[in-house]
């Protein structure tokens, strides 16, 4: 198990400041679901805590280790991740994609072994994706291919997971069957941050949330804190329906059409 941690987090795309002292805490057992608008920084702070980007000021700890003196190996080892880009797909089998996660675990020859296959097959058979095992990753649908880039991530058997949007390609029921498995992989111990864009499903699935608005931190908590009506309208710049849901008990977030609002303003 291991927890993660930002610090005071800032970083800046040459004159563009992306994050301003940000501070987020992804504790084993646990999802913290990272939200906000387009451009709010949840990508960028992604990039921080998985080591792509280092950032300015502040730091970023794994165990309570800068994450700067960790070797690649380790690092890979320790972090899996789903990014948002479906980068162009190389024509590979899906099974030869799923076993590129086992990268940090092979020996100097690059083998590898039965453990690694298991690893694999373990991590095709957990995302639903055996079934295109002998498919070429360029020939998929992109909700197919998100799958295989979770199985791969999930081979690397790394204690922490961090995915960015990833039900954004998938259906309703592959968007609820993954994000069932991504809590199982907490539940299990891992730490979880996961950006996700639905704040439905960030209520439904996250023990934690942190609101990013304009690269800064707007609230941090439980979802049942930061799913506050007059924070969200604010942060999102549009108006909301917030209310608890009977069968769930979760609050839901659901965003009013023009002709919505004209009806409330009439009050009919
Ligand atoms: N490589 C880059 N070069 C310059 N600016 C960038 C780069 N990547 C992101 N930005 C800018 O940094 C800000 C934060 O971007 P980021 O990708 O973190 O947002 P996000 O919250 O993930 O948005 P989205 O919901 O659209 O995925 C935005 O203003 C974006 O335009
Ligand atoms: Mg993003």
């Amino acid at each position: 198990m291991s927890r993660i941690e930002a610090r005071g987090v800032g970083l800046r795309y040459g004159r563009r400041e992306a994050l301003r002292a940000v501070d987020a805490v992804v504790e084993p057992g646990s999802i913290l679901g990272i939200i906000g608008p387009n451009g709010s920084g949840k990508s960028s702070l992604l990039r921080v805590l998985s080591g792509v980007r280092t950032p300015e000021t502040g730091a970023v700890l794994v165990d309570g280790r800068p994450l700067q003196e960790v070797s690649d190996r380790e690092r890979g080892r320790t972090i899996a991740v789903v990014p948002q880009e479906t980068h162009p797909a190389f024509p590979i089998r899906v099974r030869e994609m799923v076993l590129l996660g086992r990268a940090p675990h092979l020996g100097p020859f690059g083998w590898e072994g039965p453990a690694d296959l298991r690893a694999a097959n373990d991590a095709m058979r957990r995302t639903e994706t055996l079934e295109l095992a002998e498919r070429r990753v360029d020939q998929l649908s992109g909700g197919e291919r998100q799958r295989v880039v979770l199985a791969r991530a999930l081979a690397q058997e790394a204690p922490i997971l961090l995915l960015d949007e990833p039900t954004a390609f998938l259906d309703l029921r592959h968007a609820v069957v993954l994000l069932d498995l991504v809590r199982d992989l907490a539940r299990e111990g891992r730490s979880v941050g996961l950006v996700v864009h639905d704040l439905n499903l960030a209520s439904m699935y996250c023990d934690r949330l942190l609101l990013l608005s304009a690269g800064s931190v707007a609230a941090e908590g439980t979802p049942d804190e930061v799913l506050t009506w007059k924070l969200l309208c604010r942060v999102y710049g549009t108006e909301l329906y917030v209310a608890p849901n009977d069968v769930t008990g979760k609050t839901v977030v659901l965003p009013l059409s023009r002709e919505h609002l004209e009806r409330l303003h009439r009050g009919s």
